[in-house]
């Protein structure tokens, strides 16, 4: 068994007539948490959604668990047990909590059907989603809504949760609750590949980086060796954790 659940070799990706990313190399390893840092514009959302099949390869590889994942379709690719949270989160604003979960279980058709141990858990990470339960999703506040997104994503377990900025816009009380989630999902062996921009919140949980710029993975290593160097920061990301 590869240490890596994840591995991109040499991706391109084309957006229309626009060449984004110019070979991009990236290895997740398996049962760790690994962060994509970068500026804006680097490429880090188009390196997710490629690997979700959202956007096409042009050229390269990408390999999950052994298989080529490169071309299949979005819906396969998910079936292969990857759960990816969007920046716009993927929340359905006239359903209820409820609905959106559901809609996220693939083995239960009504609420009775989910595991219920599994959702007591999530509602102990995310205590916003049994409290509006019964309440359209439209209605929750920025934060509630990030929390819901990533329920959503774990609402049944997956090997692979892909996560874009999941700390935007949140306050710090919501934010240590996104620490937690993902510290915990960790410790059920779940592998995690997040987006960030807040470095302190990146430098809690990552165990490694890539930093991305210009289209590109022009950094990779663990974090704490990056949070021990504030030149290397400020080189790659232009400023210091
Ligand atoms: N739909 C699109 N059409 C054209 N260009 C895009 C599109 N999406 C992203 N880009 C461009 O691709 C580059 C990388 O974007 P993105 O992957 O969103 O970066 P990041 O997530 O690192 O901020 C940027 O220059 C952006 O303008
Ligand atoms: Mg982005």
């Amino acid at each position: 068994m590869s240490a890596n659940l994840l591995t991109l070799s040499g991706v391109h990706t084309h957006i229309g007539a626009y060449h984004i990313l110019h070979g991009v190399d990236l290895a997740v390893p398996r049962g760790q948490l690994t962060m994509l840092l970068g500026r804006n514009g680097a490429g880090k959302t188009t390196t997710l959604r490629t690997i979700m099949g959202l956007w096409r390869a042009s050229k390269g590889k990408v390999d999950f668990e052994g298989r080529d994942i490169t071309a299949m379709e979005t819906p396969l690719i998910a079936r292969h047990d990857i759960a990816y949270v969007p920046e716009n989160m993927g929340i359905f604003a006239d359903l209820t909590v409820k609905e959106n979960m559901l809609l996220a279980a693939r083995s239960a058709k009504r609420a009775q059907q989910m595991d219920a141990q599994r959702l007591q858990w999530i509602f102990s990470l995310f205590p916003a989603v049994e409290k509006f339960w019964n309440h359209p999703a439209g209605k929750l506040s920025g934060g509630q809504k990030q929390m819901l997104a990533v329920a959503r994503a774990i609402v049944e377990p997956r090997k692979l949760l892909i996560v874009d900025e999941p700390s935007k816009g949140l306050a710090p009380a919501i934010i240590n609750n996104m620490i937690d989630a993902f510290a915990q999902l960790k410790r059920t062996g779940t592998t995690l590949l997040l987006v960030e921009q807040n470095l302190s919140f990146a430098k809690r949980l990552g165990d490694h980086v890539a930093v991305m710029d210009n289209g590109c993975v022009v950094h990779a290593g663990s974090m704490q060796e990056l949070s021990d160097n504030e030149d290397l920061q400020h080189r790659l990301l232009g400023l210091a954790i």
